[in-house]
């Protein structure tokens, strides 16, 4: 097996035995002129490599700085300082890449704040918050293939580019070659002629890959997506990106009670994996998150650790009820001056927002709630109607200290059904005609739903920033790296 080096997470696992091993990484910290801190990215913990006194030339130590990287052939040894269970000691060490400490921007003593490190884009990778952050993303998403696989589900490959706005909320970014120096071709109107385009028609990049899927998963049976997806909403909130990754499995012959099933069972899936695999990751994590509630008052600071929280909700179902139920619930809080809301509860056919959607999950529940058969009129046109005339058969699962987290439904399988809440919500059948098709050849009752990735990391991580759980965040006014 093809091994270029020992990762430290690898060695840090071995029994010290005077073996011969050669480890790759940065210098996180050098003392006394003789014991250097070496972290490679694979755990926080760093290696003790000894440069033993004597042995090695005043050139050569001067140019183990903090972040240098080095690569270091030695024999491992129990240690004999305290805080390690090995050391390094040093055959031969060569210094791959200086690192001027004058010019270096991260004085790790003074611990950076989280705003500064994402104008820092390549050495936030290197704390010991981000490292934790990066490697629990890696898991979550490795879980999701594994979770899927299982399960005999298709990984699904939807386009990026698309001239399909499926949640038909028109938070687009258009996609197009055209100039924009006022010379690009027009229509006889005097509005552009989009037939001049790359595609020959307007097109943009997509906000889900779901309809696409509805076709994937009306031939194979089950499908899923994983890929980004890109809305230009202007939210500039601790919870929405322009550019963010989904999961979108659709699954045919399921209804809604079996969407609900799988995505509860899917959540907690993942969750284990990450506990069961990046438990150290956590454990620094939920250190962080500690500490960091420390300088909040009593009343805002959470009641379970992050640990305590992953394991609750591992062990406890989520609560189901509907959006009528909600909506009651809601009330009543507020008749009760339990709590006043921002935006006033004004009754059945409101929309929830994300304080009234926090208030169920955190203060009324205190666990994931899913919520479904939502008004009809605040919802997309895929959605399956309901007996009542007034509901759909969607459902919203909805996180402690996140909010929404999955979006989904049963879709609207009947052609005539289907036709007719398009013509009502003005949206072009004729455009849609694939989608349709699906419908036309032997459909099925079908379902699926859409859960946001990195709500799901920072869920898992209990970071409080979505900015500080995607490598490059890309969001209003902020396109940096
Ligand atoms: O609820 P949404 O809009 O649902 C869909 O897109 C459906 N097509 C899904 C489906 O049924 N296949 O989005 C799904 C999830 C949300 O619950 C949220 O977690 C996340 O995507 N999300 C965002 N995450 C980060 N930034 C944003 N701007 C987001 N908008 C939605
Ligand atoms: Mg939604």
């Amino acid at each position: 097996m093809f091994n270029k080096r020992i990762k430290i997470k690898e060695l840090l696992a071995q029994e010290p035995a005077g073996q011969t091993v050669t480890v790759m990484g940065w210098v996180r910290s050098f003392r006394n002129n003789q014991f250097i801190a070496l972290n490679d990215g694979s755990t926080n913990n760093n290696l003790q490599v000894v440069a033993s006194l004597g042995k090695f030339e005043e050139e050569l130590l001067k140019r183990i700085t903090t972040s240098a990287s080095l690569k270091v052939t030695g024999t491992v040894d129990a240690s004999l300082g305290k805080g390690q269970k090995m050391d390094l000691n040093a055959i031969s060490i060569e210094v791959l890449g200086d690192c001027d400490a004058e010019k270096y921007p991260l004085q790790l003593k003074n611990r950076p704040t989280l705003e500064y490190l994402r104008e820092k884009a390549h050495l936030r990778f290197r704390t010991n918050t981000f490292g934790s952050v990066f490697r629990v993303r890696h898991a979550l998403a490795f879980a999701v293939h594994k979770f899927f696989n299982e399960k005999g589900f298709v990984y699904m490959h939807t386009p990026i580019i698309t001239a399909s706005d499926a949640e038909g909320a028109g938070e687009t970014f258009r996609v197009t070659t055209l100039p924009l120096d006022g010379t690009a071709p027009k229509n006889e109107d005097g509005s552009i002629n989009f037939k001049e385009d790359f595609f020959g028609r307007t097109t943009n990049l997509t906000v889900s890959g779901q309809l696409e899927g509805e076709l994937g998963a009306t031939a194979f049976g089950d499908i899923y997506t994983f890929g980004p997806t890109f809305r230009a909403e202007n939210s500039n909130t601790a919870r929405h990106l322009a550019e963010f990754w989904m999961i979108e499995p659709e699954m045919a012959f399921y209804d809604l009670e079996d969407n609900m099933n799988l995505a509860e069972e899917f959540i907690k899936y993942i969750i284990r994996h990450a506990m069961e695999h990046n438990r150290e990751d956590l454990e620094f994590l939920a250190q962080r998150l500690a500490d960091e509630e420390k300088q909040l008052p009593q009343d805002k600071r959470s009641e379970l650790g992050l640990i305590e929280k992953l394991e609750f909700v591992l062990n406890n179902n989520f609560e189901r009820i509907t959006y009528t139920e909600a909506i009651d619930i809601l009330r009543e809080s507020n008749y009760n001056k339990k709590k006043k809301f921002q935006y006033e509860i004004t009754g059945w056919g409101m929309d929830l927002q994300s304080e009234h959607e926090r208030y169920l999950v955190e203060k009324h529940f205190k666990k994931p709630v899913i919520l479904s058969n939502y008004p009809k009129e605040i919802k997309a046109f895929y959605m399956r109607q309901n007996e009542d005339g007034k509901t759909v058969a969607a459902m919203d699962i909805l996180a402690p200290g996140i909010g929404e987290i999955v979006g989904g439904s049963q879709r609207e399988e009947r052609l005539d059904k289907l036709e007719q809440r398009m013509a009502e919500m003005h949206i072009p059948a004729e455009e849609l005609w694939w989608y349709l098709d699906t419908r036309r050849f032997g459909t099925v009752p079908h379902a699926g739903f859409g859960l946001g990735f990195e709500r799901m990391v920072q869920f898992v991580t209990g970071m409080t920033n979505i900015r500080d759980v995607i490598a490059f965040p890309r969001t209003p006014g902020s396109a940096e790296f």
